[in-house]
C-alpha cells in the first residue's frame, strides 16, 4: 500500500492535495442539532419527520457552556451545526465557532452576521426553482430562496446547499446559475421523500438526471462546483465498488448509542468518534439524520462523503481510484474550511478534470480491503 501512495503522490497535483490534508490532520467530528426550533416547516424535512424536536435544547447558557467543554476534552475538533434553525441560535453558534472547525446549515432566512463569523462556512439551503421552493419550504408564501440571495450577495462564506428532488433535474440549471450570479458556491444534496409526497419529488424515480445535470453544471463551472462526479455517481448509484448503501455500510452512525452495536461489529469501517447529538446536547440519535428512518430513503450527501472518506484503501488500485478518493476528501476539507478555502478554490477546474466520471473497475474491491478507521486514521497522524 505504501508502495502504490508513493507512486501515486509522484504527481505533483495529487502531492498538494495530499499534503494539506495530512497537515490539518485527522478529524473528530460530531453533528448538533443546536435547537429544536425552526421559523418554517419544510415538506418532509427528516428533523421533524421524526419528531427530533421532542428533545429541547438546554435554556441554561451554562449547560450548553459545558457541553462545548465536554466535547473539547473528548478531542472533537469538527462540528456539524444543523436544527432546527441554527441562525436563531447566534450567539450559541459564536461558541462552537469559537472553539472547533465547523459547518453550519441554515434556511437563509435570517442573515448570520459577518462580525464574529468571518471565516465561517455557512451552508445556505434550497430545494429548487422559486416556485418549486415556495411551495416545498415556504408553505406556498414565502420565496425562502429570494430571502437566502438577498441574505448572502457576494458573501464569500456561502455555499448553497441544493437539495435536488428527483423530478426536478431541469431546474438544477437555473438555481445554479443565480446562486453563482450572486457570487457564491454549490454543493449538491438529493432529497429524500419522507412525507410520501410523490411525483416530482419521489426518490424512486432515481437521481440519473439530477447526475447528468450536476455534471454538466460541473462543466460549466468548474471552478463554483464543491461536489465531485465521482460523489455525485457514488450518491446516485447507491454503489462504491461492492458495496450497496445502506445501514450496514453507512459511516455516519452515533459510535455512543447502543441501538449500533451490531453494525460497530460487522466489520465495516465507520466514524469512532462521532455522535449526533439531539437538541438536549446529551441523547445522540442512530445517525446524523436519523432514529428510526428507513435507509433506503436516504441520499444524504455528508454521510456519502464518509462513506468514500473512510474507505480509501479500496481505491488505492490504480491511481484513477486513487484520485477520485483524494478528490473526495479534500473537497470535504475544502467546504468545511479546514484547508485554507481562497488557495483551495483556485484548484477545482483542475480537480474536476482529474476526477473520473465513469464507475471504477467493479472487481477493485477485495473482501476485507476496507480499513478499519483505527488504521486509516493513522494514516494521518
Ligand atoms: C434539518 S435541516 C437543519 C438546518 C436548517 N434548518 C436548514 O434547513 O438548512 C438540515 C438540512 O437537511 C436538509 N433536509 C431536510 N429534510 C430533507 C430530506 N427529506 N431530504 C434531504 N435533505 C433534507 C435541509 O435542506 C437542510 O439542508
Ligand atoms: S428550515 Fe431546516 S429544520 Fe426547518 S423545516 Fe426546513 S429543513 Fe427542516
Ligand atoms: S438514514 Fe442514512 S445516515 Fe442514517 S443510518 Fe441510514 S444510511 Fe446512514
Amino acid at each position: 500500500m505504501a508502495g502504490q501512495l508513493k507512486e501515486y503522490l509522484q504527481d505533483p497535483f495529487l502531492k498538494q492535495m495530499y499534503s494539506q490534508i495530512r497537515q490539518a490532520g485527522p478529524l473528530k467530528s460530531i453533528l448538533v442539532d443546536i435547537t429544536h426550533v425552526c421559523n418554517i416547516r419544510c415538506q418532509g424535512c427528516y428533523f421533524f419527520a421524526e419528531d427530533m424536536d421532542k428533545n429541547k435544547a438546554p435554556r441554561d447558557e451554562a449547560e450548553f457552556d459545558a457541553f462545548i467543554e465536554r466535547e473539547k476534552t473528548r478531542g472533537t475538533n469538527f462540528v456539524s451545526v444543523a436544527g432546527g434553525e441554527p441562525s436563531l441560535m447566534l450567539p450559541r453558534l459564536k461558541k462552537i465557532y469559537d472553539n472547533f472547525w465547523l459547518m453550519v446549515v441554515t434556511n437563509g432566512l435570517r442573515r448570520i452576521p459577518y462580525a464574529g463569523f468571518e471565516n465561517m462556512p455557512i451552508a445556505v439551503s434550497v430545494w429548487g426553482d422559486h416556485a418549486t421552493d415556495i411551495v416545498l419550504r415556504g408553505s406556498g408564501k414565502t420565496d425562502v430562496f429570494s430571502r437566502g440571495l438577498q441574505n448572502y450577495k457576494d458573501d464569500p462564506r456561502v455555499l448553497w446547499y441544493y437539495t435536488t428532488t428527483a423530478g426536478n433535474a431541469h431546474q438544477i440549471e437555473s438555481v445554479v446559475e443565480q446562486c453563482v450570479a450572486n457570487g457564491n458556491y454549490v454543493l449538491f444534496n438529493f432529497y429524500g421523500d419522507l412525507s410520501h409526497k410523490g411525483g416530482e419529488v419521489d426518490h424512486h424515480r432515481g437521481f440519473e438526471e439530477v447526475r447528468r445535470q450536476i455534471n454538466r453544471m460541473i462543466e460549466r463551472y468548474p471552478e463554483r462546483i464543491l461536489l465531485s462526479s465521482y460523489l455525485s455517481q457514488v450518491v446516485s448509484s447507491g454503489r462504491l465498488y461492492q458495496e450497496e448503501w445502506g445501514y450496514e455500510v453507512c459511516c455516519s452512525i452515533s459510535a455512543d448509542n447502543e441501538v449500533n452495536l451490531a453494525r460497530i461489529h460487522n466489520g465495516k469501517p465507520y466514524n469512532t468518534h462521532f455522535r449526533a447529538y439531539n437538541p438536549d446536547l446529551k441523547s445522540t440519535r442512530r445517525c446524523c439524520i436519523g432514529e428510526t428512518r428507513d435507509c433506503s430513503t436516504c441520499f444524504d450527501v455528508w454521510a456519502h462523503f464518509s462513506w468514500v472518506m473512510l474507505n480509501m484503501k479500496a481505491h488505492l488500485a490504480s491511481k484513477q481510484e486513487f484520485t477520485n478518493w483524494l478528490t473526495t476528501m479534500y473537497l470535504f476539507y475544502l467546504i468545511n474550511r479546514i484547508v485554507d478555502f481562497e488557495a483551495g478554490v483556485r484548484l477545482l477546474p483542475e480537480l474536476h478534470r482529474r476526477v473520473s466520471q465513469g464507475h471504477p473497475p467493479s472487481d477493485a474491491l477485495q473482501p476485507g480491503l476496507s480499513l478499519p478507521v483505527g488504521q486509516l486514521m493513522h494514516q494521518w497522524q
